[in-house]
């Protein structure tokens, strides 16, 4: 069920460093990002891949995870992301920085699902710091990241819930590392 696969697709925070991400895997997930839609099918965004040892250690320091969870500094050590997937918009074929933010979004959820089809998992990180990622991934000027999906096998337990009458949407752990995502119910979405 699709249903099944969108629920499954959370944001992961903590990843199996014993399972790599192979070049194969991430090609096809920008293989997949390729058929989506494009706002005029301009087709501006470029994508960076990350799956080596070395690249890893310099990208991750760069993304800044959970900001509801400061506190916990996650990911824990040994449970890194095992790639990255940088999202880059290509300034030579459009130049707009708002004309193609829905077109990120587009592909990086696309290719998220993709990932946990392959039993794979991960977490669009919008924050990080995108000078410095352009200068360790030695991105050419035109070339302008605009999201890092950071990839790998889940080790997480997160369970959605609903959002209670108190109308808090922040994400939370328990005492077990439990993560869990108040989501707004049906009834609060569809306007009447
Ligand atoms: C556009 C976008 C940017 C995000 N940026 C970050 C980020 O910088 N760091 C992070 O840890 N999570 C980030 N997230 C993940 C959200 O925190 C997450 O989607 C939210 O907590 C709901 O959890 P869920 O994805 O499991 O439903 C981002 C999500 C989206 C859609």
């Amino acid at each position: 069920m699709f249903l099944d696969l969108v629920k499954r697709a959370r944001s992961v925070r903590g990843f199996r460093e014993d399972r790599p991400v192979t070049d194969e895997e991430l090609r096809y997930l920008v293989e997949c990002a390729r058929y989506t839609p494009s706002a005029r099918n301009a087709q501006v965004l470029k994508y960076a891949l990350v799956n080596t040892p070395e690249m890893l250690q310099k990208v991750q320091p760069l993304t800044k995870w959970a900001g509801a969870l400061k506190e916990l500094n996650l990911p824990y050590p040994g449970t890194c992301p095992q790639a990255f997937i940088v999202i880059c918009q290509d300034y030579r074929l459009n130049d707009s920085p708002c004309a193609f933010q829905k077109d990120v979004g587009i592909a990086a959820q696309t290719m998220l699902l993709a990932a946990n089809e392959l039993g794979l998992g991960g977490c669009m990180i919008a924050s990080f710091s995108a000078g410095e990622l352009k200068m360790v991934l030695g991105l050419e000027d035109f070339l302008k990241p605009q999201l890092v999906l950071a990839l790998g096998a889940p080790m997480e337990d997160i369970r959605i819930t609903d959002v209670g009458p108190d109308g808090n949407t922040t994400y939370y752990r328990d005492d077990k590392g439990t993560h869990y995502v108040p989501k707004r119910t049906l009834e609060e979405l569809i306007l009447k």
